[in-house]
């Protein structure tokens, strides 16, 4: 099938390369010209494991996916994604501005076009937005009625990063909110083949399971760190703790790692549009409250060891491994990582940063104010303390940390072991 992706973030580009290498063709719509330009040479605007790779087969060997900046192009598919990112310009959550604006040219541009075409909701929108404002938008701009020559369906994505296409192509659930039977029937077309159970439902219940789905995750993490900070209080391994509560089907293992908390462009901001939602509506949500709350507070337990260790920061140097909000991304939106290299720096410390990918997105944000490492041995060389805040794989030996005093966020060293190698070592609730 023939298929327009608008937008070619994260999103809308793993969206694109997973579709194309299931045999449509793609062509992806991005008002940054650079970034037209690096996908039609074949290289990825963002680190993403396994993506350039598939990403250079699809542009190269089998050339059905190309990107461009023109918003005609949607003329000759069948189907639109819009894909762009939910945040204004100004970071504002929720104002889904860039989504309405890329619902207005899609709809003038389809005001060009004969014959059923079909826009499909791929971003994150609070439930209601595409049903109240998309399809009137789209309606509006191409003159066209949503029902009879314009489809309109909602697909949310549940991709994590760092392992999205694999996410993308080993999907657990496809869920298709339709406005109509015939565009649920599109959308479901487009996944033949796939494995998954596929889930048919109107659009805004279709938003809210995305919303709910991340909501969710986020509760449990905060929900298990603040058990690890009461079980290192008392004595107790959290990590134990969460394996034999993993051990009930009715809990599950997954998402009970317990750290400095949860970040990224998804779960915090997702949370807050949903707490905004609450308010919006009249209600209150007091756990999903406490949740951001709570993940708020996390990082802060790193400094109240790093201080108990170390007295006053001033002068002394600390060495921070990893900046991105999770390893294997170079992404580093939201993570817990940048509010405590900052609280860091305001106390006067000196800081070494390292990272295995997300080094030019933190010179972005902190440039001459901390020194930045070249690799794992040159960075805690001299230090007075580590902090690892991402659990890289290659932090995870022991062995580079004799000698050192280790504050681990993620759980990232073997504990028993690390003690017996490192000068001290401690975790955030463990
Ligand atoms: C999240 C969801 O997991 C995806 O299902 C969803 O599609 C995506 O948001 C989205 O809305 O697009 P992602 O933001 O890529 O995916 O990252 P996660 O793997 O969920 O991790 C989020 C944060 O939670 C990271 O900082 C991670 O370190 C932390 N985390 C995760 C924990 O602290 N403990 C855990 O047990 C798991």
């Amino acid at each position: 099938m023939d298929i327009s992706v608008v937008g070619a973030g994260y999103v809308g580009l793993v969206t694109a390369v997973g579709l194309a290498s299931i045999g449509h063709n793609l062509v992806c719509i991005d008002i940054d010209e650079d970034r037209v330009d690096l996908i039609n040479r074949a290289e990825s605007p963002f680190y993403e494991k396994g993506l350039d790779e598939a990403l250079r087969t699809c542009v190269r060997e089998k050339a059905n996916l190309r990107a461009s900046w023109d918003y005609d192009e949607i003329i000759n598919t069948k189907v639109t994604y819009i894909c762009v990112n939910t945040c204004s310009d100004s970071g504002e959550n929720a104002d889904f501005s860039h989504v309405r604006q890329s619902a207005r040219r899609i709809g003038e541009t389809l005001a060009g076009k004969e014959g059923y075409h079909i826009v499909v909701m791929k971003s994150s929108v609070v439930p209601g937005t595409t049903e109240e404002i998309i399809a009137p938008l789209l309606e509006q701009y191409s003159g066209k009625r949503v029902g009879k020559d314009l489809g309109v369906a909602v697909n949310p994505e549940f991709l994590q990063e760092g392992k999205a296409l694999h996410c993308f192509l080993n999907s657990d659930r496809i869920v298709v909110g339709e406005y109509d039977r015939r565009s649920g029937s599109f959308v479901e077309e487009i996944y033949n083949g796939f494995r998954a159970p596929v889930l048919r439902t109107g659009m805004r219940t279709a938003e809210m399971i995305k919303f709910a789905s991340n909501a969710f995750l986020a509760t449990r993490i905060s929900f298990i760190n603040e058990i690890g900070n009461l079980c290192k209080k008392l004595g107790i391994d959290v990590y134990e703790v969460a394996d034999g509560m993993g051990l009930d089907p009715r809990i599950g293992r997954a998402f009970l790692n317990a750290g400095i908390g949860f970040g990224g462009s998804c779960l915090p901001k997702d949370l807050e549009a949903l707490l905004k939602q609450y308010e919006k509506m009249g209600e209150k949500s007091a756990v999903l409250s406490a949740v951001a709350q709570a993940n708020k507070s996390q990082p802060e337990k790193i400094m109240e060891i790093v201080g108990r260790r170390l007295g006053k920061l001033s002068d002394k140097k600390i060495a921070v491994l990893g900046m991105a909000f999770k390893p294997d991304t170079d992404d580093i939106r939201n993570a817990p990582a940048i509010e405590t290299v900052r609280q860091l720096l305001h106390e006067g410390a000196r800081v070494r940063v390292y990272d295995p990918k997300a080094m030019q997105k933190a010179r972005e944000i902190f440039s001459e104010d901390i020194q930045y490492g070249d690799g794992v041995a040159d960075t805690i060389e001299d230090c007075d303390c580590v902090l690892i805040l991402t659990e890289w794989d290659e932090f995870k030996d022991e062995n580079l940390y004799s000698g050192k005093i280790v504050i681990d966020g993620r759980r990232a060293l073997h504990p028993e072991k690390a003690r017996r190698i490192c000068q001290s070592y401690e975790g955030v609730c463990w």
